[in-house]
């Protein structure tokens, strides 16, 4: 596994300490508003249960999964594979997001989510990869742990073909590792 990467992009300390940091952004931000913390599956896991632990106010946990994305590139076409099993009506909703790439996921989460009028619907993502970015959509994350370089990066959650999930940190694969 650890053969196959060409460069750690970002350490299990520096990951540490952001979320750390995030996690007084978002617990001041949350405090008395009693969130639905929703996790997009499955790439968020490792983020999830590190940025949870740091939001120290009285909150729900959720989980949906959507599906699309093959190997190494998006196919724009989304369907939600497991729903969220909370009432978001009227709810302040904070989706955990791995990777903000071209954002078509998260647009279609968030438009999904949407529907069921959240008070509130905001996204944390760990991850912002600003140069991949589908034009056409304008949605942004409200929170963002890294902005990266536009290269495929594996570990922390990240996968490549359901690989290297279980990565302490992240790392950009090498090429020969793609065959
Ligand atoms: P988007 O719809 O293009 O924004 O892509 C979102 C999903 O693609 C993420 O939730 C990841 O599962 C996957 N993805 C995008 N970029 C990467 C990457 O560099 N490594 C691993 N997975 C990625
Ligand atoms: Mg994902």
């Amino acid at each position: 596994m650890e053969q196959n990467i060409q460069e750690v992009l970002l350490t299990e300390e520096q990951i540490r300490q952001r979320i750390a940091e995030l996690g007084e952004v978002l617990t001041e931000e949350y405090k008395d508003k009693n969130p639905v913390i929703v996790g997009v599956l499955k790439g968020v896991v490792v983020f999830y249960a590190d940025m949870i632990r740091q939001v120290k106010v009285p909150c729900q946990m959720d989980f949906m999964c959507i599906s699309s994305y093959v190997g190494t590139s998006s196919t724009g076409k989304m369907v939600v594979k497991q729903d969220i099993s909370a009432d978001i009506q009227g709810r302040h909703v904070l989706i955990l997001e791995d990777i903000f790439d071209t954002g078509n996921s998260l647009d279609f989460t968030y438009k999904h989510l949407m529907e069921r009028n959240p008070a509130s619907l905001k996204i944390c993502t760990l991850l912002d990869k600003p140069a991949r970015r589908n034009p056409n959509i304008t949605l942004k994350p409200d929170y963002v742990g890294f902005s990266i370089p536009d290269a495929f990066v594996v570990g922390y959650g990240l996968d490549y073909n359901e690989y290297y999930r279980n990565l302490p940190y992240i790392g950009i694969l090498k090429p020969e590792a793609y065959n």
